[in-house]
């Protein structure tokens, strides 16, 4: 079709048209709200590399997680900053664990939202690491047990999906197998499947306090410069049996995000991780970048591209915009 006879501009007129013709729409539905759960009480206290987003105990999270119910957002994803780090970061899998209390606190209070938990080691172990080191290393196949075992532990706690971000080999296999024997058949994996080395942790390394204490993560985290390789990783977590794939980070990367819903049709979530947050925080205090609207363009460019479920720290601004 060419010029005259075809128009693009007709269909653009008003607002009316641009809206019947609009192919993907942004919907409270799709977005799952990640929070950062501390010890103590009445704590909320404001993140420095992440404006708008705070640490919060659990008396204080109850309250986010209400008011991101009341907005009709269907899931959280919980971060747990533990009192102690220690060799085998012994807190994320204690019964008392600050995870372990805060979903089973949500899940008393709050029963309809879905809880989400995040499950790596990096939080909890003296390294920084996704994993058990021996010798300088991250060692995978011992690194494995122990997941599994978090995995357990969160799922007891009530936990609905668990969410593996530590880029061993052969954790979602693992971790399936530790929740079927448990009876845990019904808790949901969704596998940080494709998570590259990226730059844009950075914030979230400070608000998690979780950045390697030595060397970086180059060894488990996949190279920025590989897609093929990433397309492998998802193959391996759905023949292990995840439910739900990741593509993260989000925005620079939606090719891969794309080629995966097209390749596997599976759920796929994508995060929009924490510098991908702060980088239109800061340019917008600056007054360089309307921050709502580049908040909605770039979510739903991520969801255009392929992305069932969009993590996100500003999931509640995006509910209270749509709403
Ligand atoms: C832990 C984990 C990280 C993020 C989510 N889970 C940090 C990392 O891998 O260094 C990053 C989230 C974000 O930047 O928003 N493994």
């Amino acid at each position: 079709m060419n010029f005259p006879v075809y128009r693009a501009r007709r269909l653009r007129a008003s607002e009316g048209l641009r809206r019947m013709v609009r192919q993907t729409r942004l919907s409270v539905d799709n977005l799952v709200m990640p929070c950062f759960v501390v010890h103590g009480k009445g704590i909320r206290k404001e993140i420095r590399s992440m404006p708008g987003r705070f640490h919060l105990s659990i008396d204080e999270l109850v309250k986010e997680v209400e008011e991101a119910k009341a907005l009709g957002i269907p899931a959280i994803l919980l971060f747990g900053i533990p009192k102690i780090k220690d060799e085998l970061g012994s807190e994320s899998y204690a019964k008392d664990g600050i995870i372990q209390m805060a979903v089973a606190e949500i899940k008393a209070r709050v029963p309809d939202i879905v809880v989400i938990t995040d499950l790596c080691l990096c939080e909890y172990v003296a390294s920084g690491h996704c994993g058990i080191v021996r010798n300088g290393r991250v060692v995978n196949d011992e690194t494995l047990e122990l997941l599994a075992r978090i995995a357990l532990s969160q799922a007891e706690a009530g936990a609905d999906v668990v969410a593996p971000s530590d880029m061993m080999d052969g954790r979602v296999g693992a971790i399936r197998r530790v929740l079927d024997e448990a009876g845990f058949s019904d808790t949901a994996i969704m596998s940080y499947s494709a998570k590259y080395a990226s730059s844009f942790y950075s914030p979230f390394r400070e608000a998690a306090d979780c950045a390697p204490r030595f060397s970086d993560r180059a060894s488990y985290q996949l190279d920025i410069a590989n897609s093929d390789e990433a397309l492998r990783e998802i193959q391996l977590d759905i023949a292990e049996g995840a439910d739900i794939v990741m593509v993260k980070p989000a925005l620079a990367y939606l090719d891969l995000i794309f080629r995966v819903k097209e390749e596997t049709g599976y759920p796929v979530a994508a995060y929009s991780v924490s510098g991908e947050y702060s980088m239109i925080k800061a340019a917008s205090s600056l007054g360089f970048l309307d921050e709502k609207r580049a908040v909605l363009e770039t979510l739903t460019c991520i969801k255009r591209a392929g992305a069932d479920i969009i993590i996100t720290y500003f999931a509640r601004d995006v509910a209270k915009w749509l709403g």
